[in-house]
């Protein structure tokens, strides 16, 4: 009896360490991920803003988190944008995206980063330039008009990269967007635009 006892508030107590973070706006936020240093696992911290949920990058910049799956530890967060009438990412003079390499998080392998206004020195790596590369329907719509016309590529961010950048810079390219699980045979209307990041489960 006394063991059982013991064993409730043990589980009790275990149970409100696991503390679940509060909806910010309308959405939900499961755990681990934590708002605040009071809820959730504080390695997991990400950002509610406004009621809008964002994570920080490396550099300190917000990027706004589009999707959560907490069963695939997975979320989507959203692609810089490309400034308008230029080829420049909003975060280029960061560098573009860079992930803290200390936190449970990396950039999955489900992505297909597009670059643009790219040097031809750049073209060694594993990147596909050619003319029916993605990047090119890309810079027919909105947002990628400003890119027509540059030298772009596409990669698959494969696990032979980095999983926690996505670089940008002045003589290299200077923006970037990115589509989630893409098919060769997707049209544009119906790519995912966003960066789709992991998280290591807690122990
Ligand atoms: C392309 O990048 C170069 C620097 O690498 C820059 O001078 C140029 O303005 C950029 N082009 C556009 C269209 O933004
Ligand atoms: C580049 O990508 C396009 C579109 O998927 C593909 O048709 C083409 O074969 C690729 N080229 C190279 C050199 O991999
Ligand atoms: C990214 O993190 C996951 C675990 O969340 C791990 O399985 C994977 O190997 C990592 N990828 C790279 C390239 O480090």
């Amino acid at each position: 009896m006394v063991h059982a006892i013991v064993f409730l508030f043990i589980l009790v107590t275990q149970v409100s360490a696991y503390r679940v973070c509060p909806k910010c706006g309308k959405t939900k936020v499961p755990y681990p991920l934590s708002t605040d240093e009071n809820c959730g696992d504080p390695n997991y911290r990400i950002y509610c803003n406004d009621g809008v949920l964002e994570f920080m990058s490396a550099q300190g910049l917000y990027y706004k988190i589009l999707s959560i799956n907490p069963k695939a530890n997975k979320l989507v967060i959203k692609p810089s944008s490309i400034e308008e009438d230029t080829c420049y990412s909003s975060d280029l003079d960061q560098g573009g995206l860079s992930l803290d390499e200390s936190l449970p998080f990396n950039i999955s392998t489900r992505n297909t980063v597009m670059l643009f206004n790219c040097s031809d020195n750049i073209l060694l790596s594993p990147l596909n330039c050619s003319s029916s590369s993605f990047c090119r329907e890309f810079e027919e719509f909105g947002e990628g008009c400003g890119c027509r016309g540059t030298l772009c590529c596409h990669f698959l961010k494969d696990s032979s990269m980095t999983s926690h950048r996505i670089r940008v810079r002045v003589g290299g390219c200077t923006a970037y967007t990115c589509v989630v699980d893409k098919h060769a045979d997707d049209s544009i209307e119906s790519w995912n635009f966003g960066i789709e990041l992991q998280w290591l489960p807690p122990f």
